[in-house]
């Protein structure tokens, strides 16, 4: 792959002053949750984004997209959100900084190879690339989790996703061979080793982003402060789904469903239910119960599709293909949904075998080719 100081190099015709690498994100269970305070246990993988950045005078930010051979040039006096969302996610960041800070501009190229809409938030890594950039560059002093904070309030601004922090944390702290247990409330966190022993991570990648998906992101992100609302009613004390359990929900969303409707009841169960089961699953990975493990993310899909809905029929398919399968200990769809990837624990020695019977099925129900990736963990944002 050419280097990604080169591509500046050939297109800008001056050197790049620093050169970032930020990778894309699996999660191994705890989703839709980071938005309700809970817990996640995400990792940074060896899928990445590269970019190369120099400064300027002229008070312009000029932005090179090798991948889509794409160029864009916007003034620094208006920083506005951009009809190209890769756009945003470059100029979304710099909106977040004061605006002295970076008003002689800059010139960046970026590259990578983190599949676009699969899920594995490419978007987050450029955010985070930009921003690690940036900080070196200017010697603004920010710490990692000032800067996720800050990718983060650039997606929700600028690319219009009010996601959470967990694919930009995972990007920013992410370690080699270790998963992150993240709480989400606090931003604290710490690593765990990912021992799989004779199993692998392959990823299957649906091939399909539906429209719907940042929409009902977002909805999925109102529903749940419904459910906290009615809580509080009951229990003023809950600030978040975190602080509920299930019997609180039980007790006072049930009554309210003719008011409320089912759907406001079945998230805040999904989600209740996963802050927990990440808590417990982390333990069973350090056990090295990996079956244990397994069937939590067999239950996580479960309720992904059928409480929270965020599943689609391609990711429904591709789980159960492998639900019954011995070598396969556990699998469901990942990250935001509605397409992307599922994330599956299969027998190293059976991957091959699988994933070409899981092709075949995939291909005659859907006419899609399915991508598979075998990711490991990887260190997260650095210096090139
Ligand atoms: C997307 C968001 C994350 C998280 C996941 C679902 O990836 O960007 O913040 O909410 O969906 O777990």
């Amino acid at each position: 792959m050419t280097n990604v100081r080169d591509f500046f190099y050939n297109h800008f015709k001056l050197k790049a002053d620093i050169a970032v690498q930020s990778p894309g994100r699996i999660n191994l269970i705890g989703e839709h949750t980071d938005y309700n305070n809970g817990f996640v246990l995400p990792a940074a993988i060896n899928k990445t984004v590269q970019v190369a950045i120099a400064k300027r005078t002229d008070h312009t930010i000029q932005m090179f997209a090798v991948d889509l051979n794409e160029v864009e040039t916007v003034s620094t006096d208006s920083l506005q959100p951009h009809a190209k969302q890769w756009v945003n996610y470059i100029i979304g960041v710099v909106a977040q900084l004061p605006k002295s800070t970076v008003a002689a501009g800059f010139s960046i190229c970026v590259q990578g190879d983190i599949p676009i809409g699969a899920g594995l938030s490419s978007s987050a890594a450029v955010e985070c690339a930009v921003i690690f950039a940036l900080n070196e560059l200017y010697q603004l002093g920010l710490y990692k989790d000032k800067m996720a904070l800050m990718a983060q309030a650039a997606e929700h601004a600028f690319a219009g996703v009010k996601c959470g922090i967990m694919d930009m944390f995972a990007s920013l702290f992410g370690k080699k061979d270790q998963v992150i247990l993240l709480d989400c409330a606090y931003l604290t966190y710490q690593y765990y080793p990912l021992d799989l022993k004779e199993y692998e991570i392959v990823l299957f990648d649906t091939q399909i982003k539906h429209a719907l998906a940042s929409s009902e992101y977002n909805t999925r992100r109102l529903e749940c402060e419904q459910g906290v609302r009615i809580l509080q009613q009951t229990y003023p004390a809950i600030q978040s789904l975190r602080d509920a359990s299930v019997a609180q929900i039980e007790e006072c969303l049930q009554a309210n469903e003719a008011l409320e409707g089912t759907k406001v009841f079945n998230r805040c169960k999904y989600v209740v239910a996963e802050i927990e089961r990440v808590q417990t699953a982390v333990i069973d990975l350090q056990l090295g119960n990996l079956k244990i493990f397994g069937e939590k993310m067999f239950a996580t899909h479960e309720g992904l599709s059928k409480l929270y809905e965020v599943s689609c029929p391609e990711l429904d398919l591709l789980v159960n293909l492998v639900a019954s399968n011995e070598n396969v200990i556990g699998a469901r769809m990942m990250g935001g949904g509605f397409g992307g990837c599922t994330i599956n624990i299969i027998k190293k020695t059976a991957v091959a075998e699988i994933t070409a019977s899981v092709r075949e099925s995939y291909l005659s129900a859907t006419g899609k080719f399915l991508q598979t990736y075998q990711v490991s963990t990887e260190e997260g944002t650095h210096l090139l």
